[in-house]
């Protein structure tokens, strides 16, 4: 009689295994239909009952993921698309990817993962394998997570195998997606590291193994916040430069020709999304409860949250100096995502821009081609058409996102005056507007 591990190591080899993915958001839905093109049979689960109706209408609502990619996904007769965690039974193996925002108080939280996990190891049925992949503090999968299961009744290493395995996906990049990307696996026990790097290699083109879950969950937060604190050195430079009167994007540019050594960042009107602006803030909270400091987190983070204020106090700068005041003045914002290319506007600066500059009173309306509708102050807001009407009436162009898919030259033709907080103005030619640059 083969073991439990044998039996489910089988199943995966042979593409049997039935695969679930917990949050159908932007990390779970690429996962579950890379999962479902391999030949894997799929339950995704997600409690968010709009999602899901978008899903089974065969609409995509990750901006990564076609329409039809979504269509052919829910087609499968292999796919089960659900919010009935009981369904999660038939499972071989389950993959968590639900929320890890922080709380006001600005420590994590865990809510979502230890709610996941508890419906997990309630509807389980062993041999399974279970695998985190919600950016977290190092030592939640060997601590919080393996208790919840284990508080099921479930025994660890022979019933159950649980692993970490960090997402990296980068929304808005055409050209790393989710199979392309390599891919870490650390398990809380070297066999769930084998069977996790044995599921994700049948669907992925490089999974690496580590030694153990703390690794990779620690791996995570080294590269989320080798971004974080680049990021608030790219921003501290534009404001330094700013006072000695020098062109921090020249700098870049420059710095940039060095072949080794040196990675441009660049600066702009702060920080957004799901992870650069929390996951760090996981491990120096982590760090603290071990007696250690995380500095250049701390540091990095205030810079970072400081530009959306100092685009504010640009805007009205620049309105100042044409003899205007903020109160009154009419705004465009352009691009309101967090992120190029894509329509994710969580934690996005721009929604705070938008806020201080309307209490000021300004009257502030915004394009972005990727977001129809947003909620500033409490109001409903939709995207204005680019038109050139709707430029020359603004008083000042903010630039917030530079999605490609914005057409600078017209800006650049019709506005009176812009301000830039992502040089994407160098590539508009001749302009009329006046351009002011972060
Ligand atoms: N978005 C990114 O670019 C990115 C990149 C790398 C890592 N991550 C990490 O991945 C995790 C997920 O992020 P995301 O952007 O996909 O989030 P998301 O909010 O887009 O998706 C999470 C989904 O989980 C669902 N959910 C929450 N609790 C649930 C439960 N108990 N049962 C079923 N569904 C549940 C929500 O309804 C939601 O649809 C986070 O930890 C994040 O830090 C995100």
């Amino acid at each position: 009689m083969p073991s439990a591990y044998e039996q489910l190591a089988a199943r995966i080899r042979r593409r049997e295994a039935t695969v679930a993915v917990v949050g159908l958001g932007y990390v779970g839905l690429p996962l579950a239909t890379a999962f479902s093109e391999a030949g894997f049979p799929v339950i995704g689960l997600d409690r968010d009952a709009r999602r899901l109706q978008l899903l089974r209408a065969g609409r995509s609502y990750v901006s990564d993921l076609s329409h039809q990619t979504i269509r052919a996904f829910i087609k499968r007769p292999t796919t089960v698309i659900t919010d009935r965690p009981a369904s999660l039974r038939r499972a071989d193996a389950v993959i968590v990817c639900v929320p890890t925002p922080l709380l006001k108080t600005r420590e994590p939280d865990l809510s979502y993962v230890v709610g996941a996990m508890r419906a997990v190891a309630r509807a389980a049925r062993p041999p399974a394998l279970v695998v985190l992949e919600s950016t977290t503090y190092p030592g939640t999968t060997d601590g919080v997570v393996r208790a919840t299961i284990e508080e099921a009744g479930h025994r660890l290493d022979a019933q159950v195998f649980l692993a970490f395995s960090p997402e990296r996906i980068d929304p808005g990049n055409s050209r790393f997606a989710t199979r392309n990307i390599p891919k870490l696996v650390g398990g809380v026990t070297p066999r769930a590291t084998r069977l996790a790097a044995q599921l994700y290699g049948q669907v992925l083109d490089r999974v690496i193994a580590v030694s153990s879950s703390r690794v990779a969950e620690t791996a995570k937060l080294l590269e989320n916040t080798f971004r974080l604190v680049n990021i608030g050195l790219a921003n501290e430079f534009a404001l330094l430069c700013r006072a000695l009167d020098i062109d921090v994007w020249e700098v870049i540019e420059a710095a940039s020709t060095k072949p080794f050594g040196f990675m441009p960042f660049y600066p702009g009107p702060g920080i957004g999304g799901h992870c650069i602006p929390s996951d760090p803030i996981y491990l120096s909270w982590r760090a603290r409860a071990a007696g250690a400091e995380a500095r250049l987190i701390d540091l990095a983070a205030q810079i970072n949250t400081s530009m959306p204020q100092y685009v504010v106090h640009r805007v009205g700068e620049a309105l100042n100096a044409r003899g205007r005041a903020v109160k009154g003045a009419s705004l465009l914002v352009v691009g309101v995502a967090y992120k190029r290319d894509t329509n994710d506007t969580r934690e996005s600066p721009a929604l705070e821009i938008m806020e201080v500059l309307a209490r000021k009173g300004a009257a502030v309306s915004y394009h972005d081609p990727l977001v129809p509708v947003i909620t500033v102050c409490g109001a409903r807001r939709r995207s204005r058409a680019l038109t050139p009407s709707v430029i020359r009436a603004a008083d000042c162009v903010v630039i917030v996102t530079d999605h490609s898919a914005i057409d600078y030259r017209r800006l650049g033709r019709e506005a009176a005056m812009i301000l830039d907080t992502r040089n994407v103005m160098r590539r508009a030619g001749r302009v009329r507007a006046a351009v002011e640059r972060l």
